[in-house]
């Protein structure tokens, strides 16, 4: 259990442990209740840290009995785990611990999932396991024993040895304990092999459990992408013999990165056309990648402790978005991670859970694996790859991976690298790291005989502990064109280092238009009032394809916000400038799907709020409605050519060129469902032969509130696949009528098949309510009351997965009175709970704060 009052950690307390550990061996006993785990463990003086207080992390282990150099030892044991008097040299530790595996609901640590036994380490988890020091810095080889009746038996590294009932495994490279795996179970596999560059074979394998084989395939060609992927751009090779990867359906996260052993969620593994979407399959992609990206980034090099989470993690994050921009549209790729940005992180950064890339302090590290951490972290790089420039990009990662190879390193060490390869000096851009909250950048103009001048100022709010914000090094990607469309002044990068600063264009023939921002060349929000035509004019003439989109999303927003505020009618001048471009055959599907888009209700909120308006969520919903059907009614005369252009005549494959042509072809759809009650959708329903096409008629019959037989046929269709039932359980309350949200969602939390105890089941009903706006805050607070009743009823199971979801709250004080009174009077409700676990007290805590 948990200790009373939570103890904050705090990146200046930073000390290092005092030993190195040379080796690990590790025997596991496996039993559901009684799981015997035997370590001897290799301790020596570390020369160059001081020796203090040896403690060993450990917790909800018991202790049956320990040695030092074969002698019995009686240590002194506390919540967190135990002290012990050891001797002046090196010495070796031997502890016999027992576990109880099949009752542990946190999935942290050694538990069970469908009748398989596997582990979730990262970040604290590995003292669940057994004593040890659990921390990053401290890296050891590990030899591992199974002992098991189950047929597949598999930890980190080589294996080396098996038989009847048991299964030896190595793993020669050092690696903190949070890096390591086990798993074992009644599985099937979906083998492959690859060669390395260098010509070493290495055998792939994907293991599911029984019925799931048909769903390995395209995981398998992503691993087999990354690994070229990661050789080619990167020159970095794998290095072991096997790569072994396992779907589980319990699973907190998408994925973890275990060394030779990577654990995903089944969700972000598995799929078949028939039941993944084109979306589920670039995601899967793109996590596949991710998890074999850190290898490098974050095994072979690791974070010294985890306040350098991002040092792992942002750079991970970066690698695998490039990627998928190589392998697919970059253009399309920078266009949805900006909406993801803006949708996820920029919420988190402008309200009470803000804190920096890098966090100074924290009570529950699980707390910080954040859109700030992650995607923010990720944006920094990207920024100083922009600084840099391309080449001196790459040469800085040679750098760095040949300088740290096998370190346990921080921010300062991958700054310094950054340094040493391009003789720059990062202490300002070092800001990125410590300065929380999304930097506004306003913009003023000057025109004076050929002369161009563009004026930027930059403040950053305050955030929770920084009132104050110095500024920050943004580079601003800016093309000028010139009255007639072209380019006048291609791409350039200017480099923000004042809070004021101008920057002069000289020689121009005519007053250009500016296109700022270019690819969102920085994570800030631009505040600069753009005359409506001039965003039409680049809208339909700006070269950068982001910006281009994103003319029309700030004209679209203009518009909802006018109708929000005002009641203004829908904005038919934006509309025909989005239709010629929609007729425009030559541009991309994806990108003229994504041109239909509409800011999201929850993004419009936060405009609201960053114009510094109370938002209604009933008038964004009513706004975005109306605006919907003005598009379907305005451009009703061209679907039909849409439609044809959106047609994929080839066999299902779900590359760019084709998830795009069915993107098109979802929006269009949307649209016409609008006009037709339903005829066109209830069609596709009908005749799909692929998750996406179904999936895509099915929302639009749920907008339209026309989907029972439809709902019905699905879940006939698909109750037995557990991934595609989260798919029916979260559509029919995300897509819900706002007014029927709240009702829906707990009508399904009695559904038999509602098994509350599974992240994804439970994300897949909470979790849609949440993302339901209007719904979730409807005006009775049922939403709130009914997120809160679960939040508490899943906490003393699973305090990870609860305290992620307490962010839906974190909005609570930019909405009106009685919307504010109701949300704070649930997260004081959740607060007062006896027996809290540290992970939700601390994010309840700091959303009321
Ligand atoms: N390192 C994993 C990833 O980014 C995430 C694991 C986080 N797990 C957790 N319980 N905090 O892929
Ligand atoms: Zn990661």
């Amino acid at each position: 259990m948990k200790d009373a009052a939570p103890q904050t950690v705090y990146l200046s307390d930073y000390k290092p442990f005092g030993w190195r550990v040379e080796d690990v061996s590790l025997t596991f006993r496996l039993a559901p209740e009684a799981t015997r785990i035997l370590s001897r463990i290799r301790f020596a003086p570390d020369p160059a840290a001081p020796a203090q207080d040896f403690f060993l992390h450990g917790e909800d282990v018991s202790l049956i009995r320990a040695t030092i150099d074969g002698a019995e030892v009686t240590p002194e044991i506390t919540p967190q785990g135990l002290r012990c008097a050891v001797p002046e040299g090196a010495f070796t530790w031997e502890a016999e611990v027992e576990i109880a595996p099949a009752s542990n609901t946190a999935l942290e640590g050694l538990y069970m999932s469908g009748g398989m036994y596997c582990t979730q380490c990262e970040a604290e988890g590995f003292r669940k396991i057994t004593y040890y020091p659990d921390r990053p810095d401290v890296m050891a080889t590990f030899s591992v024993r199974i002992e098991s009746d189950l047929p597949v038996l598999l930890s980190n590294g080589n294996p080396t040895g098996s038989g009847d009932g048991w299964a030896e495994w190595h793993d020669p490279w050092p690696k903190p304990a949070y890096l390591f795996a086990l798993v074992t179970g009644d599985l099937r596999n979906h083998p492959d092999t690859f060669t390395t560059r260098s010509g070493k074979e290495v055998a792939l394998n994907i293991w599911v459990r029984p019925g799931d084989e048909g769903k390995c395939a395209w995981g398998m060609e992503a691993l087999k992408k990354s690994m070229t992927w990661d050789e080619e751009v990167h020159g970095r090779e794998y290095d072991l013999d096997v790569f072994n990867i396992v779907a589980v359906d319990d699973f907190n996260m998408g994925a973890m990165e275990n060394k030779g052993l990577n654990i995903f969620n089944s969700a972000a593994v598995l799929a078949s056309p028939e039941t993944a979407t084109d979306a589920n399959f670039e995601r899967i992609e793109s996590i596949i990648a991710h998890e074999y990206f850190h290898n490098w980034t974050g095994n072979r090099i690791t974070c010294r402790d985890w306040f350098q989470l991002c040092l792992k993690e942002g750079l991970t994050v970066f690698r695998d978005q490039q990627f998928t921009s190589d392998l697919r549209s970059a253009a399309v790729k920078r266009i949805e991670d900006v909406a993801q940005l803006r949708a996820r992180q920029f919420p988190e950064d402008q309200g009470p859970l803000a804190h920096p890339v890098r966090p100074e302090s924290f009570q529950e590290i699980n707390n910080f694996y954040t859109a700030t951490v992650y995607e923010k972290g990720a944006e920094v790089i990207g920024m100083l790859k922009r600084l840099v420039g391309d080449e001196a990009y790459a040469k800085a990662l040679d750098l760095y991976f040949d300088r740290h190879d096998g370190d346990a390193a921080t921010i300062e060490d991958w700054l310094r690298v950054f340094e040493d390869a391009t003789g720059r000096d990062l202490s300002q851009f070092k800001r990125w790291y410590s300065q929380a909250g999304t930097p506004r950048l306003s913009v003023e103009e000057a025109w004076d005989d050929g002369t161009y001048t563009l004026t930027f100022t930059q403040v950053t709010p305050p955030t929770p502990g920084q009132p104050d914000k110095a500024p920050q090094v943004i580079p601003i990607a800016v093309g000028l064109l010139s009255p007639n469309g072209d380019e006048a002044v291609p791409t350039r990068m200017l480099e923000m280092t004042e809070g004021k600063q101008s920057f002069a264009f000289e020689g121009l023939s005519a007053r250009p238009v500016p296109s700022i921002l270019r690819g969102f060349s920085a994570p800030v929000v631009l505040e600069r009032d753009v005359p409506a035509e001039e965003r039409a004019f680049l809208l339909a003439h700006d070269a950068d394809p982001f910006n281009r989109w994103d003319s029309s999303r700030s004209l679209a927003r203009e518009a909802l916000i006018a109708m929000i505020r005002d009641g203004a009618e829908p904005d038919a001048t934006w509309i025909d400038a989005l239709g010629r471009v929609l007729r425009d055959e030559t541009l991309d599907p994806a990108f003229r799907a994504l041109m239909l888009g509409l800011p999201t209700q929850a993004e419009l909120a936060q405009v609201l709020h960053e114009k510094g308006v109370t938002p209604d969520p009933d008038a964004i919903c009513n706004s975005t409605e109306a605006m919907a059907d003005a598009m379907a009614k305005r451009f009703e005369p061209m679907l039909d050519d849409l439609a044809a252009q959106a047609q994929v005549d080839a066999p299902y494959a779900p590359d760019a060129e084709q998830s795009g042509k069915r993107s098109l072809g979802g929006a269009v759809l949307a649209l016409r469902t609008r006009l037709d009650g339903g005829a066109a959708a209830r069609a596709q329903f009908a005749a799909a032969d692929n998750m996406t096409l179904q999936l895509s008629a099915l929302t639009c019959l749920i907008r339209a509130g026309e989907a029972r037989a439809e709902l019905d046929a699905f879940h006939d269709q698909w109750q037995g696949d557990r991934l595609v039932m989260d798919k029916w359980f979260g559509l029919q309350i995300a897509a819900a009528d706002p007014a029927e949200a709240p009702d829906r969602a707990k009508a399904l939390t009695q559904h038999p098949a509602f098994d509350w105890k599974n992240p994804n089941r439970f994300r897949a009903v909470l979790g849609a309510l949440a993302m339901n706006h209007a719904g979730f805050h409807h005006k009775t607070g049922a939403g709130y009351r009914l997120l809160a009743d679960w939040l508490l009823r899943l906490d003393p199971l699973n305090p990870q997965t609860t305290a992620r979801m307490c962010s839906a709250f974190q909005t609570w004080r930019r909405y009106d009175t009685g919307r504010q009174a109701m949300m704070k009077e649930q997260l004081e409700r959740i607060a007062a709970k006896d027996g809290l676990s540290r992970d939700t007290s601390e994010m309840v805590g700091r959303i009321l704060s």
